[in-house]
């Protein structure tokens, strides 16, 4: 039945992150937390994990480990808690350099966190309305300020092996307003973002996912994937708590459409552990469905979608040389 969707085979059982370090951010709820039992199974040896609270994060950490019980304690995973809210410049740049500090290597960033918000609402830390904030540019810049990691983590290695960075996205892209209406040469991305006169509460979501795709598809082209491979994934439709700040009667009818169509946090989270340290060079620049890439929309390979991706591509380089120090990222990027 096309209503349905179809299903996700269990996850390789050669996927195996012994000696690895994964960061998971937004791991205390939904995919996030699925994903780090995952890695735990599949023997990780580092697990970093981001909230916006600690003491969640120890929660989450305690829960985690409590899957180890019985097996041998001597290969039981580190896991750190580290604290990151996307909707803040600050907390993004702190958290990088804590990371940087803190962590020697990174072999798997699985850029997680996010929100579906109808409303508008806009970060008080930046100024920026909040989707746009969140799964977009903070996930951005956060990518680009954990490359040099990431890459000497690949280069350390030997055998050479490449890191994953991985974001994740939404087949519902496609649905953004941005694809029929392109934001014009004279405004740029920020000032459209920005426009409460001109939001369309049903695409701020897919909007913000129609950034990541771009962004992930440019950032391939600068990144050497024998170093790191950059993908983006979507898990499909999942039973998580991603609609909480809808209203009641909406999220009734959401949860009446997920009891029969979503998967489950465990099922959808396989996509994302696959993305993020399965699916090998092929998948660089590409959105993984399942286990497999799905062909980008055709308004994505026109002369629109380039002119669109190169714009948000400047502008996420100078939001980044405007709140961190973007020199040193650049000497990481074919520019
Ligand atoms: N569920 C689906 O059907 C579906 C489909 C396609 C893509 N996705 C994507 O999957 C990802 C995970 O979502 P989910 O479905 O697992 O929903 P979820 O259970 O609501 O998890 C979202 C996670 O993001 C964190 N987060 C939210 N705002 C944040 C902020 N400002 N700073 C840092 N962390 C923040 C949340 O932390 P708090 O608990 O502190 O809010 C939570 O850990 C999202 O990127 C979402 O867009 C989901």
């Amino acid at each position: 039945m096309l209503f349905m969707q179809p299903s996700v085979p269990a996850l390789p059982a050669s996927l195996d992150f012994h000696g690895k370090t994964v960061l998971v951010t937004g791991a205390n709820s939904g995919l996030g937390r699925a994903a780090c039992l995952h890695y735990l199974q599949h023997n990780v040896s580092t697990l970093i994990i981001t909230v916006r609270r600690l003491s969640e994060g120890e929660v989450v950490k305690a829960e985690i480990l409590a899957q180890w019980e019985g097996k041998n304690e001597d290969d039981q995973p580190k896991i750190l808690v580290f604290e990151l809210d996307l909707s803040s410049h600050s907390s993004v740049t702190a958290f990088a350099a804590k990371l940087k500090a803190e962590v020697p290597c990174l072999h798997i960033a699985l850029l997680n966190a996010g929100i579906f918000l109808l409303d508008w609402k806009v970060s008080p830390h930046t100024g920026n309305e909040m989707s746009f904030q969140v799964n977009y540019l903070s996930n951005a810049i956060l990518s680009l300020l954990l490359l040099p990691l990431l890459r000497s983590t690949a280069e350390a290695t030997g055998p050479p092996t490449p890191s994953y960075l991985s974001i994740v996205a939404s087949q519902k892209y496609s649905d953004s307003r941005i694809t029929g209406n392109p934001i014009s040469e004279s405004t740029t991305v920020f000032e459209a973002c920005n426009d409460e006169k001109t939001f369309q509460p049903w695409s701020l979501y897919a909007d913000s996912k129609l950034f990541v795709r771009l962004f992930v598809k440019e950032l391939a082209t600068h990144v050497d994937s024998s170093t790191v491979i950059v993908n983006c994934m979507c898990p499909g439709m999942v039973k998580t708590n991603l609609a909480r700040s809808l209203s009641l009667p909406l999220r009734l009818v959401g949860r009446l459409v997920l009891s029969v169509r979503a998967r489950s946090p465990e099922v959808g989270s396989r996509v994302l552990v696959y993305a993020a340290g399965g699916a090998g060079k092929h998948s660089h620049g590409q959105m993984l469905v399942v286990y497999e890439n799905l062909p980008v929309i055709s308004w994505i390979e026109s002369k629109e979608g380039e002119l669109m991706q190169a714009k948000l591509w400047r502008e996420t380089l100078d939001a980044l040389e405007k709140n961190s120090s973007g020199s040193i990222v650049s000497s990481t990027l074919h520019l």
